[in-house]
């Protein structure tokens, strides 16, 4: 008989295992922030700011000239705009690879958030 009740706690703990994994399933959102945030090992907001607003890369002098690397504005764009910008990788910006499902869940993420107003701190 209690051989019989631990058959079914173990039976009752798989499936407890399995539903919580059901709940741990991610949303779109969660998925484009975890994209935008870690893909592939490095982050796109390493170079475009916490919320795709756009900040300094780097500060570097070139010729005696002052030069600084900009990684530009995208939480702007148009979802055409921001497709073709990862297909078709740009300059210094690493090519990714990226699904369109992928790049969507990005941009919609970037979309979700808001920029704060003053984002100079
Ligand atoms: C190493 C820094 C760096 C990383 C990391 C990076 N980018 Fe960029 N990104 C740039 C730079 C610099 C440009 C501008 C290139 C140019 O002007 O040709 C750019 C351009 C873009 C553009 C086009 C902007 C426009 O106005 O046309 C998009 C969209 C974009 N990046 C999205 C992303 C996304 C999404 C990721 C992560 C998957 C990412 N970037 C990761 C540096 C980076």
């Amino acid at each position: 008989m209690q051989k019989v009740f631990k058959t079914f706690l173990v039976i009752m703990g798989i499936f407890g295992f399995i539903i919580g994994a059901e709940e741990s399933f991610i949303t779109t959102l969660e998925y484009g922030k975890m994209l935008y945030t870690n893909p592939r090992g490095i982050g796109c907001v390493e170079c475009h700011g916490r919320f795709g607003e756009g900040q300094q890369i780097a500060n570097y002098t070139h010729k005696r000239k002052d030069l600084s690397l900009q990684g530009p504005r995208i939480n702007n764009l148009s979802l055409k705009h921001f497709e073709n910008a990862l297909q078709k990788g740009k300059k210094i910006m690493p090519k990714y690879y990226l699904t369109a499902n992928e790049i969507e869940a990005i941009y919609k993420y970037l979309e979700s958030i808001e920029t704060p107003q003053n984002t100079e701190e």
